[in-house]
């Protein structure tokens, strides 16, 4: 199975002031362990900002979130 980009192993890319994009197959768990469902293609959050955590919900955006470049946390 390919991920979104072609590649078969899984890619974390950061996307420019923005998330963290997440293709292909992961285990997600949650502070306790407890899994938390996942899809082929996500984004988690980089800001901190978020309401619905792990996941982006466009909050970055709106608070102005910079990254220093591309491919750096
Ligand atoms: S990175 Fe999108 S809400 Fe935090």
């Amino acid at each position: 199975m390919t991920n979104g980009w072609g590649e078969t192993k899984t890619t974390i890319q950061c996307v420019e002031n923005g998330p963290y994009m997440v293709k292909g197959t992961v285990v997600l768990k949650g502070d306790k362990g407890e899994p938390i469902t996942t899809m082929a293609v996500m984004s988690l959050c980089r800001c901190g900002g978020s309401k619905s955590k792990p996941f982006c919900d466009g909050t970055h955006s709106r608070i102005g979130f910079r990254s220093n470049k591309s491919g750096q946390a």
